[in-house]
């Protein structure tokens, strides 16, 4: 299952990604909003990054209007690797070597296509380990206060 949320600014986004989830059955939990009227998006990216670091969603997407301020919230998440995405590169670089569990989108910056697209890669693109493991160790350090 994956969890997502959005703010206004990011809406547009969501609803697109929904679109995409219910067109191939794929299973995801709405943490809202579902309107354009303004809503502030910290309590919507707790709710996402508490679904994703108890175990209850496998990955999350948030958006708001540049995807940088609900990625911000979301990353004060104890085991959550939450990240901006502008490009096609980057949703595949981020899960390759960060691990990332929350992709974060902003509806002022990308196009809703763009948005699907990026999802698409997000969520088909596996973590490759290696070195890269133990450079996301240590981030766990930095959140446990050992670094
Ligand atoms: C809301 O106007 C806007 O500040 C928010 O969506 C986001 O872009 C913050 O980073």
């Amino acid at each position: 299952m994956i969890a997502i949320g959005a703010d206004h600014g990011g809406v547009n986004l969501k609803l697109a990604i929904q679109a995409y989830f219910d067109e191939n059955g794929i299973r995801y939990k709405d943490f809202g909003t579902n309107k354009t009227a303004s809503v502030d998006y910290g309590p919507i990216a707790a709710q996402v990054a508490h679904a994703v670091a108890n175990g209850e969603a496998e990955k999350g997407i948030l958006c708001c209007g540049t995807g940088i301020g609900i990625s911000i919230a979301a990353n004060k998440v104890k085991g959550i690797r939450a990240a901006v995405v502008t490009n096609a590169f980057c949703a595949q670089a981020t899960r390759q070597h960060n691990d990332a569990n929350i992709l974060c989108l902003g509806g002022r910056v990308i196009s809703e296509v763009e948005a699907v697209e990026f999802t698409k890669i997000f969520l088909n693109t596996p973590f490759e380990g290696g070195r890269h493991e133990r450079r996301i160790q240590q981030i766990a350090a930095i959140e446990n206060g050992e670094l």
